[in-house]
């Protein structure tokens, strides 16, 4: 990897969408202190992941990255990390029986907790407060005290990350994540009037697990059966933490972020000369890059070269995010920079961060049927193209919340109100997940079909 780097060089550059510390003291204090911490994430598992994304380069697995736009301190429970990760779990399954391919689950879990903000302040009730970053950086509540960006936030969202990691960790393979019983999950969904429409998928699910029942494979006689690997993700935005938490691998000598296990850059911080780029130049994990309507084919392209210099798959994933009826207006003139510059890249979609609009009652939320039409447009010039659609990307909770609008169990614009509980964007809940999930399902029965037709 990049040579001469150091984690600090990005002190250097550039930098957007960090905060000022108004003590200086007690930032140094911290990062001390959060360097001395046992990394979140192993170098060994960040290898794997890329192993498993370099499959989803060529087709043969497919990625789905999903969570919270944005942790909170305050949401923080046992129960909501064990609903993620289980719907996350159903949706897996059910992508798996459309693609006929492994599915890399990636949570953005441990660690998603700083954002980047569209202004440095915001009005509330006609007072001008400094803009709510994320419970790394600065608090929530309106008040001028809580917006004042506080560096100690940074060891609790460490903590956080610490207990949610090991949290999924203990599910990813005690149990919970068996087959089975997620198999007997989906049914539960499909057996509700509004989702009769799913219930054949469900009952092919469900008789191939029976098949294997019968022949003898079930969780003990198959150990992969009763454990999936997961894997964290989050921005990498707050580059002080980053930094802190970067550690050299012993195996290969080089440097890990230890943050998480993928880390991505934003939208709004992919300055090919800026602080985020060179800090995510240097570490071996696996890197996404946000691809918004302004993604020019020479930044791609200077990106690329800069992000993955060696060409290597898995190393680094495109994240387009442009909303729906633009991605015809962007997405092509990309991928023809990828294939002209031979670039091994993921593809993968973002039908989130182009689909936010404010609802009649006011509320930042997201239609249903803009996110679901936004993932077809991207598979639909992919197969225009030749190339691989390689993975989904949501903002997602396990909980039934009411945060974005339509679905099967519709929500309206009058029952935002009723649950909505982010502390950022809107958020698909379990039943929105996983209807979408079957939507995409069919999506890749396509592109398998395609796929088989070209192996011909
Ligand atoms: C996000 O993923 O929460 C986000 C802020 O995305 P983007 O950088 O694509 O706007
Ligand atoms: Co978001």
């Amino acid at each position: 990897m990049a040579k001469g780097w150091t984690k600090s060089d990005w002190r250097a550059k550039p930098r957007v969408q960090m905060p000022d510390y108004p003590d200086m003291a007690a930032l140094h204090a911290v990062e001390a202190t959060l360097a001395k911490m046992p990394p979140l994430v192993f170098a060994g598992e960040a290898r794997r992941l890329r192993a498993d994304l370099a499959k989803v380069a060529k087709g043969e697995a497919f990625l789905l990255q999903g969570g919270d736009c944005a942790e909170s301190f305050a949401e923080f429970s046992a129960d909501n990390i064990r609903d993620t990760f289980k719907v996350m779990l159903q949706m897996a399954i059910v992508l798996t029986w459309g693609a006929k391919v492994p599915v890399v689950k990636v949570g953005r879990m441990a660690g998603q907790f700083a954002k980047p903000r569209s202004a440095p302040t915001e009005m509330i009730g006609g007072v001008e407060y400094p803009s709510y970053r994320g419970d790394i950086i600065n608090g929530f509540e309106a008040t001028m005290d809580a917006r004042l960006p506080d560096p100690n936030r940074m060891l609790q969202a460490y903590t956080q990350a610490a207990a949610s990691l090991n949290l999924l960790r203990a599910f990813s393979t005690g149990g919970y994540a068996d087959i089975h019983r997620v198999q007997s999950w989906i049914s539960g969904f499909t057996d509700e009037d509004e989702a009769a429409k799913y219930r054949k998928v469900a009952e092919q699910i469900a008789e191939a697990m029976d098949f294997m029942r019968a022949a003898g494979v079930t969780s003990e006689t198959a150990h992969e059966l009763g454990t999936v690997d997961f894997y964290t993700s989050h921005e990498a935005l707050l580059l002080e933490y980053e930094e802190a938490l970067c550690r050299i691998d012993s195996t290969s000598g080089l440097p890990v972020a230890g943050s998480g296990h993928m880390i991505w850059i934003g939208d709004r911080t992919r300055q090919p000369d800026g602080a985020h780029v060179e800090f995510c130049r240097g570490v071996q994990n696996p890197i996404g890059l946000k691809c918004g309507p302004s993604t020019t084919a020479e930044d791609l392209k200077v990106l690329m070269a800069k992000l993955n210099p060696a060409n290597e798959a898995g190393r680094l994933t495109l994240i387009a995010r442009f909303g729906a009826g633009k991605v015809g207006d962007h997405l092509p003139r990309l991928i023809q920079t990828v294939q002209a510059e031979g670039a091994n890249v993921v593809w993968t979609c973002d039908p989130m961060h182009g689909n936010t609009i404010k609802s009649a009652s006011g509320f930042k939320t997201r239609p249903f049927d803009s996110v679901l039409r936004e993932v077809r447009e991207f598979f639909a010039i992919h197969k225009a193209e030749g190339t691989i659609p390689g993975g989904v990307h949501f903002e997602m909770t396990g909980k039934d919340v009411t945060e974005c609008t339509g679905g099967v169990r519709a929500v309206s614009d009058e029952d935002l109100s009723s649950r909505y509980h982010t502390a950022c964007d809107p958020r698909l809940n379990a039943s929105q997940s996983l209807e979408l999930a079957f939507l995409v399902a069919e999506e890749l029965r396509d592109r398998r079909a395609l796929q088989k037709a070209a192996n011909q």
